[in-house]
């Protein structure tokens, strides 16, 4: 299987590391078809483009038409020699009238579908990235269902197909799941040889690899951010601070909560911890509330440990990253 291409940081490519087991569930899906559309969720930053990216490449290797969008950032890519395909995916990429993000969105569903009726195709996958801020959360789980038709009522009989969507927004998870439409399935940050092996690509003079790892828990958006920061861990705190908006009176407000979560996420899990306070660390992007059991078949690519708190990592409840956790450490801190 080639290995796709892939840029960490300005002026610094590499290809695809990693993720064998995330590549070996890719030619099971291209064997045996997805049962249900896959949604992809877990910590920003963890590399869910990426594997989509690297899983477009190989089902074009194992003989599919594939169609990848990422709706939010207009981009596409098509492995297939009907030429109508790439050429619509580019005029709906293109369009001015502010609609590019959603004609994308369903532009996907709508050419794997002609794929299979109009050109006869039969091995068709469906790749989406970040469309449900496109299409728009409460429809979310009405365009999963759509993914869902085609692989139940196939407009012709077929070999295979296969319909992955990722997401990184953590408020749709909700939503898809009070249906029965899709199997969500978790996706976490590097395993350490994965990010050791990102890590020796970065050049200059840089910190020893233990304590890379132990700021990012093996997210590569962390890792390309400190880098980017000349390794200065406070500054990539602050930036994330400001982007979260962990102003002091959101500290203020659930210090109580965030003092208990910053020591063990799990606190999180209590019976009585405000469903307000969840959402907003969700809704940020901060925690991964209510991680999956971890036996493997849940996720894509290797679970990560049961329990590890200098990661912060609860069983239940996670912090995206220890920088994540820091983020709001800092700002427990300042208040
Ligand atoms: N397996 C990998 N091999 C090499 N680079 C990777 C790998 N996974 C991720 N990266 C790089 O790490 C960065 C973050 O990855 P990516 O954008 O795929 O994460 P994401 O989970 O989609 O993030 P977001 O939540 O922001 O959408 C990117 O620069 C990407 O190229
Ligand atoms: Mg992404």
């Amino acid at each position: 299987m080639r290995r796709i291409a892939l840029k960490l940081a300005p002026g610094v490519e590499t290809e695809f590391v990693d993720r064998d087991r995330a590549l070996a569930q890719v030619v099971e899906w291209a064997e045996k078809s997805t049962r249900f559309p896959v949604v992809i969720f877990g910590p920003e930053g963890c590399g869910k483009s990426a594997f989509l990216r690297q899983a477009a490449e190989a089902l074009g290797e194992f003989g599919y038409d594939v169609v990848y969008v990422d709706a939010a950032h207009r981009d596409f890519v098509a492995y297939t020699d009907v030429a109508e395909v790439a050429r619509r995916l580019l005029d709906a990429a293109s369009d001015v009238s502010g609609l590019a993000q959603l004609k994308l969105a369903y532009l996907a569903v709508d050419l794997a579908k002609e794929l299979l009726e109009r050109w006869g195709r039969r091995r068709v996958a469906v790749l989406v990235d970040e469309v449900f801020q496109a299409v728009g959360l409460d429809k979310a789980g009405i365009y999963v269902k759509s993914l869902l038709n085609l692989i139940e009522y196939p407009p012709r009989s077929y070999e295979g197909i296969v319909a992955v969507v990722a997401t990184s927004e953590g408020l749709t998870r909700a939503e898809i799941g009070r249906h029965r439409w899709a199997e969500l399935t978790p996706m976490w940050n590097m395993p350490r040889e994965g990010l050791q092996q990102l890590y020796e690509k970065l050049p200059g003079l840089k910190p020893p690899f233990e304590e890379a790892w132990r700021w990012t828990g093996g997210n590569p958006e962390m890792l390309a951010r400190l880098y980017k920061a000349g390794w200065d861990v406070e500054e990539v705190v602050l930036h994330l601070m400001q982007n979260k908006k962990l102003s002091a009176e959101f500290a203020r407000r659930w210090r109580r909560w965030l003092e208990l979560a910053v020591e063990d996420p799990d606190a999180l899990w209590a019976g009585d911890v405000p469903e307000e306070l969840v959402r907003e660390l969700e809704a940020r992007n901060l925690v991964v509330y209510n991680m999956y059991d971890r036996r493997p078949s849940f996720w894509v690519d290797r679970p990560p440990p049961e329990r590890d708190l200098e990661l912060g990592i609860g069983r239940n409840v996670a912090w995206q990253t220890p920088l994540h956790r820091e983020a709001v450490r800092r700002a427990l801190r300042e208040t």
